[in-house]
């Protein structure tokens, strides 16, 4: 091709790249601004429920803190908070009798958000002392600090335990309790988490899990540990069931 030719053929190009690069910015400047639409809009929804809980209070004349927080923290992020309320105190209970209080050695619970289950150990005879926490969300982690002074808090990923706990624990743990919302992750991920859970356990330690969904969170048939189920609680919103998983 002559050289004006080509000159002109590349200006083409070049103006063909430049029309393109604004019509990517027009796209982009677009999806941000209907992002923080949808942000805005979930704020109003939130702040919405927050009050018509506020005015739930003030008739009922209770406090109703831990679940709006919860509300909150769901909206946020649904997939990781897992569930619109706290766990009821029958589940908490049911969740810590899996826990022998004599037993030695730390008890982790992962995903502890306002800490119903960490209260019903403490009932239970767990001293608080004994307690490693493992949550995400900051705003949970703030609330525990106050009402678990005595437990060791670490903020950070569940799915990381190996990495986070490791150095820190001294003994093998004698539990793991965990409120993670483990089906919205996939197998894989859970298998994982298991098994580094009974890496740092003591042998035959039981790994305690609830959950909302009729079957077991952890595929039951793999060989390498066993499974027991509770009974559903019923008085749960919404109902849920506990299962247990020891090394074999
Ligand atoms: C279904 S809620 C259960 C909270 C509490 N255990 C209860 O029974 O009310 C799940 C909790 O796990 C926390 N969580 C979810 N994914 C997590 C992760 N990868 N690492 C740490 N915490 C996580 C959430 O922030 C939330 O507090």
């Amino acid at each position: 091709m002559p050289l004006p030719a080509l000159q002109k053929f590349e200006r083409k190009i070049e103006r063909q790249l430049r029309l393109l690069e604004f019509g990517k910015t027009i796209i982009e400047r677009r999806i941000e601004r209907q992002f923080r639409i949808l942000e805005q809009r979930r704020d109003d929804i939130g702040k919405k429920i927050e009050q018509r809980i506020k005015q739930f209070e003030l008739k009922r004349g209770i406090r109703l803190d831990d679940e709006v927080r919860f509300i909150r923290s769901w909206i946020e992020r649904p997939l990781s908070t897992g569930a619109v309320t706290p766990s009821g105190k029958m589940l908490a209970r049911t969740m810590a009798r899996y826990v022998d209080p004599h037993s030695s050695g730390p008890v982790v619970e992962l995903g502890p958000g306002t800490g119903p289950v960490t209260e019903a150990l403490v009932r239970a005879g767990v001293e608080p002392s004994r307690l490693v926490l493992v949550e995400f969300n900051p705003s949970f982690c703030r609330i525990l600090r106050t009402r678990f002074p005595q437990a060791t808090l670490v903020q950070g990923d569940a799915y990381s335990m190996r990495r986070l706990l490791e150095a820190l624990l001294l003994q093998p743990a004698a539990a793991v309790v965990s409120g993670l919302p483990l089906i919205t992750k996939p197998v894989k991920m859970r298998l994982r988490l298991l098994r580094d859970a009974f890496d740092l356990m003591l042998p035959g330690a039981p790994f305690i899990q609830f959950t909302y969904s009729v079957a077991s969170p952890v595929p039951t048939r793999l060989k390498g540990f066993s499974a027991e189920a509770s009974e559903r609680i019923w008085l749960n919103i919404p109902p849920a069931r506990v299962w247990v998983y020891r090394k074999a």
